[in-house]
């Protein structure tokens, strides 16, 4: 199919707009929100073309855009008497109201549901193109599933060019997120969705408004185990995106660190400060950052990194919004960089010791962080293991269970795969141990220590105050290494030989532990370390 291109600009442009709509075609629409995917709502069949173009969910329900307020009592079963007021102080506007529907919407657009969204667009546009239709038109943001809203006509070619009729070009969305949706079928109503009407403006209206869980939380149930991962993927770029809570010398700090190139999302006139930046708004002004953000996504995968560090806005007003798409784009991976306990890397060679200073500090009050056991947990996560199959095969997963082995020979097979491998498990690693710190924090542990055998060769460095290296003389690591797990010198001489000489770990830490057999000098330098 050829996608036309029409101009708002032209009457016989939105003319021949109005004409598909009411001949059952697909026009991608502006509106003051993002792009929308329009269909006549009342044409069950024109409507499932629309589930078919964007590769949509069929469980995932339309908004139905109207143009003025007589058009709403044959859709809904009863006009509802609040509807008025929130007409009167947001339509038209970026607002959505759910209502129990009329029989005249087709099960294909409410998604099987008993009732119906409806929204009054502001935009001139849309609105002319609703009232030349004649028609109710349904319509999505004009995305292919999962991917980043549409807040230009590029962005909608860019998925959906040769699969729809037609885009209106009208220039970009003023607001950027797409409305937020109110249901008045629960008392009190509650916020499904944030958008450009706050939650404090329609309380004013309506009074008190519950916010839905999943307004801030991934939903669990009915996630089928077949693709865990898919519910949660929203507006997500395939760069792996992580956001960042913090001040902006946290953040830079942290992204400074990282070992491997990331793409640094962050506020106007912070991008200077990075080697791959997207600016996104302004700090501390929602509506300027809903209007950037969809863009920003859509061209995080051009910067070439790996992972995106997004910093993450201010969750109130508009930019509750903001935060609600990031999240779902960040596959709700947040870490918040606001620690308050010292941090310490721990990490040396085998046989040095690492675990009785460990074991020392933990006896002083420190939390001990195993990063072996967050990196099992990590690839325990239905995500990772999702994101893993798709990356090295989906038989690594077997009735449930990650055959390790499988995975190892896969992803350390070259660079490049170990590369793909550390992008999926690394970012859920530093999210758990920045998780595990905030728990130490919380139990009133003096500081917390990661302790980490490749702590010099990963970004959780990035955490670190302060790192400390074990070491000890090599004939006294042979003997240890042969005791400990009972194989000969041989053997632990190659183990020895595989990791990097002890000037390495010197020269990457702040301090070096000697770990001799002296336990009293050990104890004394350790004591050392701790805060007073
Ligand atoms: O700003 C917008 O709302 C844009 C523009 C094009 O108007 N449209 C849009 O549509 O964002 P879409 O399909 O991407 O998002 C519709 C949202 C979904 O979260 C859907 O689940 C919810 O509205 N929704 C639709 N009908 C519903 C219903 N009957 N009950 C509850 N939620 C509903
Ligand atoms: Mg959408």
């Amino acid at each position: 199919m050829k996608t036309q291109l029409l101009r708002a600009d032209r009457p016989e442009d939105l003319a021949c707009a109005a004409d598909l709509l009411r001949n059952g075609g697909l026009v991608a629409i502006p509106t003051e929100t993002v792009y929308g995917l329009a269909a006549n709502a009342l044409d069950p069949a024109a409507v499932a073309r629309i589930f078919e173009a964007k590769g949509r969910p069929q469980d995932n329900p339309l908004i139905v855009h109207v143009a003025s307020m007589e058009e709403i009592p044959p859709l809904v079963a009863q006009v509802d008497p609040r509807l008025s007021a929130l007409a009167d102080a947001f339509w038209p506007g970026p607002l959505t109201v759910v209502m129990k529907k009329s029989d005249r919407i087709p099960a294909v657009v409410s998604a099987g549901l008993d009732t119906v969204a409806i929204r009054m667009p502001s935009h001139p546009t849309a609105h002319a193109v609703i009232a030349a239709a004649g028609v109710p038109l349904a319509a999505p943001s004009a995305n292919t599933s999962g991917r980043p809203s549409p807040t230009r006509a590029s962005h909608v070619l860019t998925d959906l060019d040769g699969r729809i009729d037609a885009v209106l070009e009208g220039g970009e969305s003023e607001v950027g997120v797409e409305s937020t949706v109110i249901t008045l079928t629960t008392d009190p109503p509650t916020l499904l969705r944030p958008g450009g009407i706050t939650h404090a403006q329609l309380e004013q209206v309506l009074g008190r408004i519950q916010i839905s869980p999943a307004v801030f939380a991934q939903l669990r149930s009915n996630e089928t185990a077949q693709s865990p991962g898919m519910k949660y993927k929203h507006y997500a770029p395939k760069t792996a995106v992580t956001l960042v809570k913090g001040s902006f010398e946290q953040y830079k700090r942290f992204v400074d660190a990282q070992k491997t190139p990331v793409c640094a999302v962050c506020f106007r006139g912070e991008g200077q400060s990075f080697d791959h930046a997207i600016e996104y708004g302004l700090a501390g002004d929602g509506n300027a950052q809903a209007h950037d953000v969809f863009d920003a996504l859509r061209r995080i995968d051009g910067a070439g990194c790996a992972r995106a560090l997004v910093r993450c806005p201010d969750p109130s007003g508009v930019g509750l919004a903001v935060y609600n798409r990031l999240l779902r784009a960040a596959a709700f991976r947040v870490i918040d960089l606001e620690i308050r306990i010292p941090v310490l890397g721990l990490t040396g060679q085998t046989g040095a010791g690492k675990s009785t200073v460990s074991a020392l500090l933990a006896a002083r009050g420190c939390a001990i962080i195993d990063c072996d056991l967050i990196a099992r947990t990590a690839t325990d996560l239905p995500a990772v293991q999702a994101a893993l199959c798709d990356a090295f095969g989906s038989d690594i997963l077997r009735d449930g269970e990650l055959d390790r082995r499988l995975l190892a020979r896969r992803a350390f097979a070259d660079a490049a795969h170990t590369a793909a491998l550390n992008a999926i498990t690394h970012p859920e690693i530093t999210r758990l141990t920045v998780e595990a710190i905030h728990q130490a924090e919380a139990d009133g542990a003096c500081a917390a220590v990661i302790d980490a055998a490749l702590l010099l060769d990963s970004d959780l460095t990035a955490l670190c105050d302060r790192i400390i290296s074990v070491l000890a003389p090599d004939d006294v690591r042979l003997q240890r290494i042969c005791a400990r797990d009972g194989i000969s010198e041989a053997d632990a001489r190659l183990r020895m030989a595989a990791q990097p000489p002890a000037e390495y770990y010197a020269s990457h830490a702040d301090l070096v532990l000697h770990n001799d057999g002296d336990l009293s000098a050990l104890q004394q330098a350790v004591d050392a370390v701790l805060p007073d």
